[in-house]
């Protein structure tokens, strides 16, 4: 055998085992794009090598043979692909061969709609009665899916008016919306069953079923985008263009794309493409493309088909958000929490439009579920914003895999012990003093949602630390000009902004530095509600639990992380540095409507009030912007003695000379914060 026969047996080999694993078992082994390649690659060799090429290639087909668990169907007309396009470039071309077959320089009008990532689907409708489903199979025969269609809550059963005639046939997609595949896939984890890889995996694997019921349990939706008339009306005959199919299509019931439009000339055209790879991530449903059609029927059937795909639709990829790479090694970073990451050095490989070369493993019980290895090959996702990550490992049969990595026992940084707390998946580095934590927590201080520090970035903060020019967030504070000046690479000038900087800073709101602080849990949603409620710093390190947990959107789990945070004397110490330094650390209080009669004041509260649950009596203090912890201190402004009171309270107050109130006092309290009578 010839190298470049060897070589296309060797494609043909790997086509047929993933187009087993995708359209057999509903699980491919490899992202689309990964198996597009190789296909590209065998058809290429096709052309460059004839004698190679063989009549049953993967080149010549149209997806998979049809399994056994279904009844086939032979498709009345042919479930064609379609041909594929990867930039506006080539789009534009496909264009200009459309008109120069058409013989115009006219513009044309096209239709463009998103390329859902589901499954292609064919209903048959006869006089109006839902009476056969199939798949696409090879696309001459499918499989009879009827029962499992039947269970899709937005496919009509019964149509009326013009659609109700004869035997039409309603073409379209199985997909799973990205908020149903969520919910479905947590779902599986709750009840132990195996999660989907991905939207179209799960709605393939849920249509799939031999047992209709399991189909009904499956959030499945239905997209229409195609009508076959198989028998003539003259209702139907009368449709001129795929703008007037979709709209009947509409009226009848069925999901049709919402973003789906018409547009005049190629410009228009190619802007609505683009639109789509710009919008990708704000569609509730996956899309991998863009499907451009001639809208007009007649300039189609002058166009005609290949055996493949029409000449009058072409697929525009958008690129691709998964690809399959080499895992070079695993390593472990270390965030301001502590908390070591694990993450994946990967051969550098395209992904979604830029290169990746580090990708997220998530934590020590993703590493082992994902089973990923240094040396395999893996399958790494990366979607709009989000970080990249790998996704799973790709098995190769015959080749040797390396041993399953550990998690490292010690911190990469500072050495000291990496330990698992509790329940959780996460490892943590035990040593506050981490230099890698310290480097995140600084820098994180300093980053946009927090103080906004411009010029203060994870560089420059590592260079402060190594010049010894800061060891904690309040010696930014103390910075002068001269001492940066002389570091490298910042001049008197870029100094002095940098000082300008962090000084403006001085004065941003509460919030921002609680973000700053990295208090576990805080985000900004908390951090808001904090600043306003309480107004000043010191007023929520003294707050109790109880208080801050009574605020909208804190809640037990964050009220316990604040007490905890304040409990500790080196944060109080740093705040205390922050505050001498200049740094505000106050809010306008605006949460509450009422006159802050008790601003910054502890009233204890002991025993039951008329009129008031425990809850309400707190929450009028709070009102007031007062606080109302749970024990009696020096501290606290006055103690209000209901019925049955707790008697170590009153002992406490009576000890300390704070003042008791009896109940009738209580609403006086409130208005105006005082009272006229004390109890004996
Ligand atoms: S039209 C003859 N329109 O993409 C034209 N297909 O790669 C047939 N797809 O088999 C297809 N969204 O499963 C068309 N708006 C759309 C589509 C769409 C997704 C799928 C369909 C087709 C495959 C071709």
């Amino acid at each position: 055998m010839s190298d470049a026969a060897a070589h296309a047996a060797d494609l043909r080999a790997q086509i047929a085992r993933h187009n087993e694993a995708y359209y057999g078992a509903d699980d491919p082994l490899i992202p689309d794009a990964d198996y597009d390649a190789l296909v590209a690659e065998l058809r290429e060799l096709e052309v460059t090598h004839p004698e190679v090429a063989v009549p049953e290639s993967p080149t010549r087909r149209v997806g998979a043979s049809t399994s056994v668990l279904f009844a086939p169907v032979e498709h009345a007309v042919p479930m064609l692909s379609l041909d594929n396009v990867f930039d506006l470039e080539e789009l534009a071309a496909w264009a200009e061969r459309v008109q120069r077959g058409l013989e115009t320089t006219d513009e044309l009008t096209y239709s463009v709609e998103p390329k859902i990532d589901g499954l292609a689907m064919s209903i048959l409708y006869v006089d109006g009665e839902l009476t056969r489903a199939a798949t696409r199979g090879d696309g001459r025969v499918g499989e009879d899916v009827t029962a499992n269609v039947l269970t899709i809550a937005n496919v009509p059963h019964l149509l009326v008016g013009p659609l109700a005639v004869g035997r039409i046939e309603v073409r379209g997609e199985v997909f799973l919306a990205k908020d149903d595949f969520a919910r479905l896939n947590e779902r599986q984890r709750r009840e132990g069953g195996k999660e989907f890889a991905n939207p179209r995996n799960a709605a393939a694997g849920s249509l799939r079923q031999k047992d209709p019921t399991l189909t009904a349990q499956r959030p499945l939706s239905f997209l229409a985008y195609q009508l076959e008339v198989v028998t003539d009306t003259s209702t139907l005959a009368a449709l001129t263009s795929h703008t007037d199919t979709l709209d009947l299509l509409r009226h009848a019931g069925f999901l049709v794309a919402p973003e789906a439009t018409r547009e005049e000339g190629r410009t228009a055209m190619l802007a609505r493409s683009s639109w789509f790879e710009d919008h990708r991530h704000d569609l509730p449903y996956e899309i991998d493309g863009v499907v451009i059609k001639l809208d007009s029927f007649a300039q189609r059937a002058r166009l005609g088909t290949t055996s493949r795909a029409p000449r009058w639709a072409i697929a525009r990829k958008l690129p691709p958000e998964e690809r399959t790479t080499r895992l070079l090694r695993i390593e472990v970073s270390i965030g301001r929490t502590g908390r070591a990451t694990p993450f994946a050095v990967l051969e550098p490989v395209l992904v979604a439009g830029s290169t990746v070369s580090l990708a997220t493993l998530h934590n020590e019980d993703q590493v082992a579920a994902k089973d990923v290895r240094p040396g395999d090959l893996v399958v790494v996702r990366k979607a709009g914003d989000v970080i990249p990550e790998v996704v799973h490992h790709v098995s190769e049969p015959g080749r040797r895999r390396g041993r399953p990595w550990r998690f490292p026992t010690v911190c990469p940084v500072c050495a000291a012990p990496l330990e698992r707390v509790g329940e959780e998946s996460d490892t943590y580095c035990v040593n506050p003093q981490c230099p890698a934590q310290r480097l995140q927590q600084i820098t994180h201080f300093a980053s946009r949602g927090a103080l906004d520090i411009e010029g203060l970035g994870e560089q420059r903060v590592q260079q402060l630390l190594d010049a010894g020019l800061i060891e904690d967030v309040a010696d930014l504070y103390a910075l002068d000009v001269a001492s940066l000046a002389a570091l490298d690479g910042l001049g008197e000038l870029s100094a002095t902004s940098l000082v300008t900087a962090i000084a403006t800073s001085r004065t941003q709101p509460l919030s921002r530095v609680l973000v700053g602080l990295g208090i576990r849990h805080v985000g900004p949603v908390a951090a808001r509600e904090l600043a306003r409620h309480f107004g000043d710093i010191t007023v929520i390190l003294d707050a109790t639990e109880e208080e801050l947990a009574a605020l909208d959107g804190v809640g037990p789990v964050i009220a316990a992380s604040v007490a905890s945070y304040a409990a500790d004397p080196e944060h109080r110490a740093r705040i205390a540095r922050l505050r001498e330094l200049g740094v505000a650390m106050t809010e306008e209080r605006v949460s509450s409507t009422l006159t802050p009669t008790l601003a910054g004041r502890a009233v204890v509260v002991t025993g039951t009030l008329a009129g008031y649950s425990r809850e309400d009596a707190e929450a009028a203090v709070l009102a007031r912007g007062g606080t109302s912890p749970g024990s009696v201190s020096k501290k606290t402004y006055c103690v209000v003695v209901g019925e049955s009171p707790g008697a170590s309270k009153v002992n406490k107050a009576v000890d300390l000379g704070i003042p008791r109130l009896g109940a009738d006092q209580f609403e006086e309290l409130l208005e105006t914060g005082t009272w006229s009578t004390t109890l004996p």
